[in-house]
This record gives C-alpha cells, sequence and structure tokens, in this order.
C-alpha cells in the first residue's frame, strides 16, 4: 500500500484513526508492517504490500460469507474466463456492457475519488481509472485474496494505480464521507449483513455522491418464462429481488432498473447533500 493511503483509511471495527507501523519499504510503497487503531488498540498486517482489513476475523464471519468466500478462492484463477463466456452467451460484450450499465451511472469525472467494494478480479477497475484519469484516485476493496490477487495483476500490467486492500463490505476500513462515487456489483445478494454493508457504503460516500449496486435478479416476469424457470433451477441467486427495503436513509435519486437481458438489478442513488454520519 501506498504510505498516503492511510489517510483515507480507518479501524473497521471502531472507526478510529489508524498508525501505520511500516516494518519494509519500497520507496513510498508500504510492503510489510501493520496498522495499528490508536481507539480501540487492533492491530491490522499489511503483507506483500497489501493491508487486511478484515473485520471480524474470518472465521467469525457469518456463516454465507465464509461459504463464498471459499468458493470465490477457488474460482478465482477461472473467474474472469468464465463471466466472459456467460457474457458472450447472452450476446453481451463484457467490458462495454460494463462500461455502459455499471460505470456510466457512477457520473465520474477526472480527479473523482472512487471507491469499488467487493472488486474481485477488478474487471471494472480499468474502466473507471480511464474516466477519473491520472488525477483522480482509485481504491479497491474485497474479502477474497485470491479475487483480489487476479486484480492486482491485472492492474499491474496494465500500469493503472489503485490502492487495494482485503475488508468486509458491512465493516468499511475507510473514513466517514470520502468517495465521490461507489460502485458495488455481484456480491451482495450474499453478503452476510447486507443492511449493514449498504449503510457502510453510504457512510463512506460524500454528501451528493453516487453509488450504484447491483447484483443476480430477474426481471419481474422473467421467473414465469421458460428460460426463467431453467435459469432458477441452475443457480438460485437469479431469485434474490433488488434490497430495497435495505437502503438506509439520507439517500437521494434512487433509480431501479434491470440490466444484461433482465438477469441483473442495478439500483443508484445518490447520498443526500444534508446527512448526519451514522455509525452502524
Ligand atoms: C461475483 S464477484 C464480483 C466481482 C466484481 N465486482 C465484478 O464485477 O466482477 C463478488 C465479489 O464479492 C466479494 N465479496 C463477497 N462477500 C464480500 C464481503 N462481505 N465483503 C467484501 N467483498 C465480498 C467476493 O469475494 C467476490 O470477489
Amino acid at each position: 500500500m501506498n504510505q498516503n493511503a492511510v489517510e483515507y483509511l480507518c479501524c473497521p471495527a471502531c472507526k478510529g484513526e489508524l498508525e501505520l507501523k511500516p516494518e519494509e519499504r519500497e520507496e513510498s510503497i508500504v510492503v510489510s508492517g501493520r496498522l495499528g487503531c490508536g481507539k480501540c488498540d487492533r492491530e491490522y498486517e499489511i503483507a506483500y504490500g497489501l493491508p487486511n482489513l478484515v473485520h471480524p476475523e474470518p472465521e467469525k464471519l457469518p456463516d454465507i460469507d465464509r461459504q463464498f468466500l471459499d468458493q470465490y478462492q477457488r474460482i478465482a484463477a477461472s473467474y474472469d474466463r468464465i463471466i466472459r463466456l456467460m457474457m458472450l452467451a447472452g450476446a453481451l460484450w463484457e467490458p462495454r456492457a460494463r462500461r455502459r450499465d455499471l460505470v456510466a451511472p457512477l457520473e465520474l469525472k477526472p480527479g473523482d475519488l472512487v471507491l469499488e467494494v467487493g472488486a474481485g478480479t477488478g474487471s471494472s477497475l480499468p474502466l473507471i481509472a480511464d474516466r477519473i484519469g491520472r488525477a483522480g484516485k482509485l481504491f479497491a476493496m474485497d474479502l477474497s485474496p485470491g479475487m483480489l490477487a487476479v486484480a492486482r495483476e491485472k492492474m499491474a500490467r496494465k500500469g493503472i494505480p489503485a490502492e487495494f486492500g482485503l475488508g468486509n463490505a458491512g465493516y468499511l476500513p475507510y473514513r466517514d464521507g470520502l468517495f465521490d462515487a461507489i460502485l458495488h456489483f455481484g456480491g451482495i445478494n450474499t453478503f452476510g449483513e447486507k443492511e449493514r454493508a449498504l449503510a457502510e457504503i453510504v457512510r463512506v460516500a460524500r454528501p451528493g455522491g453516487k453509488i450504484v449496486i447491483g447484483d443476480e435478479g430477474l426481471v419481474p416476469g422473467k421467473e414465469k418464462t421458460r428460460f426463467g424457470r431453467w435459469l432458477l433451477k441452475q443457480n438460485t441467486l437469479y431469485a434474490n429481488k433488488p434490497p430495497m427495503d435495505l437502503l438506509p436513509d439520507g439517500i437521494t435519486d434512487v433509480d431501479l432498473r434491470w440490466i444484461w437481458r433482465g438477469l441483473f438489478y442495478v439500483i443508484s442513488f445518490r447520498k443526500a447533500e444534508t446527512v448526519e454520519e451514522r455509525h452502524v
């Protein structure tokens, strides 16, 4: 991690300020060391340049988080190929579909500070980086070290800078009111603490910041079609409904739509301009 990234981070558990305790550096990059919370005394490890800010400890995560963490760890190396093929089966070219349906609604501009929650193998990251330019700053976090390792390698190969961190969406390790825009796509259906994660995403957005969230879920009526019934038998995640009832207070301009042949929902909204920060 870049040593300056600590200014954006906080303790995921108590939201206290973190102190950087580097052990090994390469110029401004901290390769190994610790981040210590000045408020609750918890310590988080930095190894191979990656801070591990997962809270609670993996063995204390809800069962569903642990189950999907195992699954993503197993499929990390083949994830991109699987998704690219699934998109092609629906006659969709993945980068174009992501740019149009996930990144464009973020309404990014050069210089923006952006976070992707559950960034996985980082397929949306270059598209975001393209919009915010070199003046922008990009943070990407995920629960799965395997998925994030693929993302880091891809971004390094493309020479695109981003700050990566391991974390849990329900306990984000970022300070209040920071980000101009936040994307989460593909994980919320299986988050162990969905409502908490949504509140956390809103907490770390700046007032007026744009938030885009999506996952599997059939457009109403599709479940009755032959294809819809077949799909639901293959993968029950498509039975999920957009979590509109879990959206926190303090948001405006809520929009719900379905994308990619009506198989995924996307909710976009803004954090209200005047809002009292809520620590969940
Ligand atoms: C289907 S993948 C989507 C990855 C990426 N957003 C994309 O668009 O390709 C879902 C990702 O969410 C991550 N994830 C699942 N539960 C999480 C949690 N509680 N906190 C953070 N990330 C989580 C998984 O590790 C996985 O990388």
